[in-house]
C-alpha cells in the first residue's frame, strides 16, 4: 500500500493542538452560558440553495457542492448563518423572541491553503434573533470581547464599519443590488479603485463619487472623530446618515460596558458575505494579518428563507486561528501543575492490583496512566519523566503487606510509602 497523507487543506490535530481547540472550545461554551445562548447542532450536509443564497461571489466559488447519490445537489456548509436562520424560519419560527443560539463545528471552504487558512476550519457561532436594537449589536461586540480574553489572548482590536452606510448611498443613486454585491466584494478585497471604477461605470453622480473615494479613506481610531467625520460626508444621504448614527449608538453601549478595548473605525469596510444589512466587525491581533472573528448585522435573512421578518445579529470566531494567536502570543495553556499520575506494578503478578489502585484513583477525579507496556519500573519511570507525569505510583509487594505504596513525585525527585486509602488525598495536597 502506498502511504497515504491528509488531503490537502486538511489537517490531523494531534494531542497538544487536540487539547487547544477543546481549550478555546470549551471557553466559547462557557461564554455561551453566561450570555444565554443555547447550543444547537445542525447538519454538515446543507442544500446548496441554502448555503449559497447569500454567502457572496467569493464564498460560493469555493464550497464543496455535489450532487449526493440522490441527486440532490448539496455542499458542506462553509458557515453557520444560513443553518441557523433556516431553522429559526422553520422549526423555531413560533418560539419566542430574543432567541439566543450557539453553534460550534467545523466549515469548509475551498481556500487556497495558507497560514491561518485552511479548507476545514472550526467555529464558535452565536446569532441573536429578533432584536433590531442596538443593545443586541452589542452584546455581540461584548461577548466576543469576553471569549477573547477568557481565553487569553492579548491586544486584540475591533475593526468596526456599517454596510448601510456604503449600501444606503448606493441604493439612493439607483444601484442594483447585484450591482451593490460586485462593489462590496471588491471592497471587502481591498480593491478600492476597482470598486469605484464599477461605480463610475454604473452612471452615479460626481458627488457620490467624491463621497464615496472619501470615505474609503476614512479610518482611525478615535471614533468621536471619525463619526463625525461619515456625518459630515453622508448628509445628503438619509438613509446613510442613520446608518452613522446607529454605528455610533452601538459603539457608544460597547465602549462605556467593556472597560479596556481597542477599537478602529473604518468607513470603508465591507465584507464578502451579502446578508449583512447594518454593523459589520472583524477582531484582528498584531501577529496575525487574517481576522480572528467576523459578524454583524442582518435582518433580511430569515425572511428569505421563508419565515416571519427576524432582525438579527451575529458573530462567528475561527477556532483555528484563536489557537494560532495563542501560539504566536506564546500564551501558557497548562500553567497551573496539572497532575497526571502514572501507576506502576512492580512485576506481572501485582498487574491487577495496580489495575484497582488507577480505578480506585480516577474514582476521586484524578487523571491515571496505567503501566500496560509489562516493562520494567526503571524504564517505566524514564518514560513518566519524558511525558511530564507528575507523580508516580511504584505497587510492590513489601508496601502491600502494609496496604501501602510508594508514591514517588516526579518533579522533585523525592519519594515516600503512603497507605493506598492516604492515596488520593496526599497526590492532590502534595504541590508538584
Ligand atoms: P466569516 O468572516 O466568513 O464570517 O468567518 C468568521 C471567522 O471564521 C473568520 O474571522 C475566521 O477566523 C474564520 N475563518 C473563515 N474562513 C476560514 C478559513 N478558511 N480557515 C480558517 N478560519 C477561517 C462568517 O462565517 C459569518 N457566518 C459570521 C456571522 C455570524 N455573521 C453573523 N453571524
Amino acid at each position: 500500500m502506498r502511504a497515504f497523507k491528509t488531503v490537502r487543506g486538511m489537517r490531523d490535530f494531534l494531542p497538544e493542538e487536540a487539547k487547544m481547540m477543546k481549550y478555546i472550545e470549551g471557553k466559547a461554551r462557557k461564554t455561551a452560558e453566561l450570555y444565554g445562548y443555547r447550543e444547537i447542532i445542525t447538519p454538515v450536509v446543507e442544500p446548496y440553495e441554502l448555503v449559497a443564497a447569500k454567502a457572496g461571489e467569493e464564498v460560493r466559488a469555493r464550497m464543496y457542492a455535489f450532487k449526493d447519490l440522490g441527486g440532490r445537489k448539496v455542499a458542506l456548509r462553509p458557515e453557520f448563518t444560513a443553518s441557523v436562520a433556516r431553522l429559526v424560519a422553520t422549526t423555531l419560527r413560533n418560539e419566542p423572541k430574543p432567541l439566543r443560539l450557539f453553534c460550534v463545528g467545523s466549515l469548509y471552504r475551498y481556500d487556497e491553503p495558507q497560514k491561518g487558512r485552511f479548507r476545514e476550519f472550526w467555529q464558535s457561532n452565536f446569532e441573536l434573533m429578533g432584536s433590531e436594537k442596538t443593545e443586541a449589536d452589542a452584546e455581540i461586540l461584548l461577548l466576543t470581547n469576553h471569549f477573547m480574553k477568557s481565553v487569553g489572548l492579548k491586544n486584540y482590536a475591533f475593526k468596526i464599519g456599517h454596510v448601510g452606510v456604503l449600501r444606503s448611498i448606493l441604493s439612493q443613486e439607483g444601484l442594483a443590488e447585484e450591482t451593490q454585491n460586485q462593489v462590496m466584494q471588491l471592497m471587502d478585497k481591498k480593491l478600492h479603485d476597482e470598486a469605484l471604477k464599477l461605480v463610475k461605470d454604473a452612471g452615479v453622480s460626481e458627488r457620490c463619487l467624491d463621497t464615496l473615494r472619501k470615505l474609503v479613506g476614512l479610518r482611525g481610531d478615535a471614533a468621536a472623530w471619525v463619526l463625525k467625520e461619515m456625518e459630515k460626508l453622508v448628509k445628503d444621504y438619509e438613509k446613510a446618515a442613520s446608518a452613522v448614527s446607529n454605528l455610533g449608538e452601538i459603539l457608544k453601549f460597547f465602549s462605556e460596558s467593556a472597560g479596556e478595548i481597542s477599537v478602529t473605525i473604518d468607513a470603508g469596510f465591507a465584507r464578502g458575505l451579502e446578508y449583512y444589512t447594518g454593523i459589520i466587525f472583524e477582531v484582528y491581533v498584531p501577529e496575525l494579518e487574517i481576522a480572528l472573528a467576523g459578524g454583524g448585522r442582518y435582518n433580511k435573512l430569515v425572511e428569505l428563507f421563508g419565515g416571519e421578518p427576524t432582525p438579527a445579529v451575529g458573530v462567528a470566531h475561527g477556532i483555528d486561528r484563536m489557537m494560532l494567536a495563542l501560539q504566536e502570543q506564546k500564551t501558557n495553556l497548562t500553567a497551573g501543575g496539572e497532575k497526571t499520575v502514572m501507576v506502576i506494578p512492580v512485576n506481572e503478578s501485582l498487574n491487577s492490583k495496580a489495575l484497582k489502585i488507577s480505578e480506585m484513583l480516577r474514582a476521586e477525579g484524578i487523571s491515571v496512566e496505567t503501566e500496560v507496556m509489562g516493562r520494567k519500573v526503571s524504564k517505566a519511570l524514564e518514560d513518566a519523566d519524558r511525558r511530564g507525569i507528575s507523580h508516580v505510583i511504584i505497587v510492590g509487594e513489601k508496601e502491600l503487606k502494609d496496604e501501602a505504596v510508594v508514591l514517588r513525585n516526579m518533579r522533585k525527585k523525592r519519594q515516600s510509602t503512603v497507605k493506598i486509602e492516604k492515596l488520593a488525598e496526599e497526590i492532590r495536597q502534595d504541590s508538584s
